[in-house]
């Protein structure tokens, strides 16, 4: 292994593990990705003995001696460099309680530390001793599961699971992130302790979560997580779109595979995490508007009820209740516009009013209606994309004329109150909106002089003169 390790710091910790006579090993995540050949930022060593000297050793000898963050309950240090996030910790045997994730740490040998880690893959240690320096420690054949793409646990997966029930979800995102395989009995004892994810934190879930919607087909981990049982607690609304009904001869797609192809679909075309959650939000109201009609199966306003669900399943799931769960609303509620402008003789106004509903957010509205095209008949899916890029035509053509996307009516409730002398008021809103409206509609062109015109005839209605100036 000794060809991949150029980094400088392997030899500064070699140079110290040879005076000091330290077993030290590169060990985790940072192992498994270089084997891979993936980047990796984050960079774990293990010592058998003090992780937090060791830690400090290694930062007095790098230029600028980076500080060292010291972590003395946990018994870790860490410092960043060069781009670099660079972690020591002590050898540790650990033995968990099974009512908490606390575990009782003892000082221990590296292959005490290996079978305390989550995955055979995530096992991997190379020596930077100088006697052994590029050795990989490989006691559960992790090098082998990598090459046969297999999510396994060291140990019995019960206890590993047992012990650190957020281990399920790393196991799931790592076969999704990797397009590996759960091997069969770590994938049994995920289906038996599943309950246990109940006492891991919203945000830690949620963290997985992400990364697994950020994979390239992160369809797979929703999958697993599905079969095994975990979605049902972690996500239920998302569970709740599985299935199909028929009756008199109507069905209805399975909205739990589609939203998934969405998904799917959508991440071929943007790394935007916030789009991708808006592409599994955007049917997560089809299960409460769900009714059957004589002419088969609606889902009326599910767009606008899948907007106002958001709020309370954020909250749960500890997603950010801020402008990202706005924009994902916005996207919700407005998912099905695109397509409905898919006519010859669709109007200017509509494109323009669409404009100024999705603001600098219609590309990605855009991108969310094609990806919502999931139809088996590929000859279907062609048309209806061409349709939508017409209608993405029109959009540049209105846009390049009105300048509607970040657009503010010339005339503001500022400008009325003045003219008219009016405390804010109604009315104010009244006329303003009236201003909006017209120009959207197209009665009047998007320019001062024909909306103050307008707004003088608007406000006469209501019974207000303007005064004359002097
Ligand atoms: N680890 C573990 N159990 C956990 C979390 C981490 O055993 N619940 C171990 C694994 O050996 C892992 C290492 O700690 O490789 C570092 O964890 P982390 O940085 O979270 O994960 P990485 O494997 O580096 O992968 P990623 O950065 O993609 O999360």
């Amino acid at each position: 292994m000794t060809q991949y390790l150029k980094h400088k710091i392997f030899q500064i910790i070699k140079e110290i593990a040879g005076q000091e006579n330290l077993q030290v090993f590169v060990i985790g995540g940072y192992v498994r990705d270089l084997i891979m050949k993936r980047p990796s930022k984050d960079i774990d060593f293990v010592v058998v003995g003090n992780g937090i000297e060791l830690a400090k050793k290694v930062s007095s000898k790098l230029k600028g001696k980076p500080k060292v963050a010291v972590f003395k309950r946990f018994g870790t240090a860490m410092f960043k460099y060069e781009d670099f996030e660079y972690e020591f910790v002590g050898a540790r045997k650990e033995s968990y309680t099974p009512d908490s994730r606390k575990p009782a740490v003892e000082e221990g040998t590296i292959q005490d530390d290996q079978n305390r880690r989550d995955l055979t893959i995530n096992a991997l240690a190379i020596s930077l001793h100088p006697n052994n320096y590029g050795e990989l420690i490989d006691p559960f054949n992790g090098l082998q599961d990598i090459e046969n793409r297999i999510i396994r646990t060291p140990l019995d997966p019960n206890i590993t699971f047992s012990d650190d029930p957020l281990r399920m979800m790393r196991a799931i995102r790592f076969a999704c992130q990797l397009d590996f395989e759960i091997y069969p009995s770590t994938l049994q004892a995920i289906k038996e302790n599943k309950e246990r994810i109940n006492i891991i934190s919203k945000e830690r879930i949620t963290d997985e979560l992400n990364k697994i919607i950020l994979s390239e087909k992160p369809s797979k981990g929703f999958k697993i997580l599905d079969k095994v049982g975990l979605l049902e607690i972690i996500f239920p609304e998302l569970v709740a779109l599985k299935g199909v009904e028929t009756k008199n001869g109507f069905s209805h797609k399975d909205n739990f595979l589609h939203t998934l192809q969405v998904l799917d679909n959508i991440s071929k075309n943007t790394d935007n995490l916030w789009l991708r959650w808006a592409a599994i939000f955007h049917d997560i109201a089809k299960p409460v508007t769900k009714r059957f009609s004589k002419h088969g199966w609606t889902f009326h306003s599910h767009e606008f009820v899948g907007k106002k669900m958001l709020p309370e399943i954020f909250k749960k799931m500890r997603l950010p209740m801020n402008e990202k769960m706005a924009y994902i609303q916005k996207l919700v509620l407005l998912h099905l516009r695109p397509i409905a402008l898919v006519t010859n003789e669709v109007t200017d106004s509509a494109i323009r009013r669409l404009l100024f509903e999705a603001g600098n957010d219609v590309d990605d509205l855009m991108t969310l209606a094609e990806a919502d095209i999931t139809s088996k008949n590929e000859r279907k899916v062609k048309q209806f994309l061409k349709n939508l890029e017409n209608v993405r035509k029109k959009l540049k053509e209105v846009e390049e004329k009105d300048k509607i996307r970040n657009w503010e009516p010339p005339i503001s409730g500022k400008i009325i109150m003045e003219t008219f002398n009016m405390k804010p008021s109604r009315d104010v809103g009244i006329i303003k909106d009236a201003i909006r409206e017209a120009i959207l509609d197209g009665i009047i062109p998007n320019e001062y002089d024909a909306a103050y015109k307008f707004m003088i005839s608007e406000a006469k209605k209501l019974g207000y003169i303007t005064p004359v100036k002097d």
